[in-house]
């Protein structure tokens, strides 16, 4: 039988291998990930994040899940806009990340009501009709089956929640479009070998940024996962994207 196959950035490689090389790429990055994403953004990704959180319309008392929470910058900012009126589990794949994201937060004294649990989003080991809000920040890009991932979300989602996802998508603006490429890949494994001494990583992150689904093409994966109300804002001429879908 043949084995079955995905794309790890441009490579393809058997589906079951994937996870293995994502996982190392987060492994390695781990400790420079929150320096090179403000070198390489110019600090922008913080203003993505912020309107991924303010586009939520968070409410007191709400339970959230921020999913491939990584380093943790999403779930400090909706514990810092409710105030920490909420009830939020931070859960991602990679036990190094998620303990970096748990460091960060009790440096800045915020632990209340903060869980962290290490799970695959594609099996994620919630109740049915769990949470207010599922966010998934620059993780979705890097899941094996997305659309086994989307369909896991749903199911944890109550009925009125939303699933937000913020992703790196494909630029609008022809003009932007070709600095861009420029920038991804001449600079970018760059900065990735002189900071965490780790350009292949860098690399990775280019390419898998351009094998990622357009806008139109998450959208239909959200709908055909049952998600409705589907909608999506691209920022920055659309290099990054945030998909918005509701359980109803
Ligand atoms: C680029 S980081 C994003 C971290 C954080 N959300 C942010 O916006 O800075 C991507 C994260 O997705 C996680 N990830 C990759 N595959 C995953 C999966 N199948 N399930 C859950 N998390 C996953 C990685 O471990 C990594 O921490």
């Amino acid at each position: 039988m043949q084995e079955e196959k995905t794309h790890f950035g441009y490579q393809e490689v058997p589906k079951d291998h994937k996870q293995g090389l994502v996982k190392q790429v987060f492994d390695s990055v781990t400790e420079q990930y929150d320096l090179m994403n403000d070198v390489m953004s110019f600090g922008v990704h913080h203003l993505w994040k912020e309107f991924a959180v303010r586009s939520a319309q968070l409410k007191k008392h709400q339970v959230i899940l921020d999913l491939a929470a990584g380093t943790c910058d999403l779930t400090t900012l909706v514990v810092k806009h409710l105030k920490g009126d909420c009830s939020v589990i931070a859960s991602d794949i990679n036990a190094s990340m998620l303990k970096k994201g748990q460091y960060r937060l009790l440096d800045k004294g915020l632990h209340k009501n903060i869980n962290f649990v290490q799970a695959n989003a594609e099996y994620l080991p919630f109740p049915d009709n769990s949470f207010d809000r599922i966010f998934m920040g620059f993780g979705l890009r890097n899941v094996t089956d997305k659309a086994k991932a989307l369909a896991s979300i749903y199911r944890c989602l109550k009925p009125g929640g939303q699933c937000l996802v913020l992703e790196f998508s494909h630029c609008t603006d022809p003009i932007v479009s070709k600095l861009y490429n420029l920038y991804s890949f001449k600079l970018l494994p760059k900065f990735g070998q002189w900071i965490a001494k780790d350009k292949d990583s860098y690399q990775y992150l280019a390419e898998s940024i351009r094998m990622h689904e357009t806008q139109e093409a998450l959208k239909a994966m959200f709908l055909s996962s049952g998600f409705e109300a589907c909608s999506y804002e691209n920022l920055t001429f659309g290099i990054v994207a945030v998909h918005k879908g509701f359980k109803f």
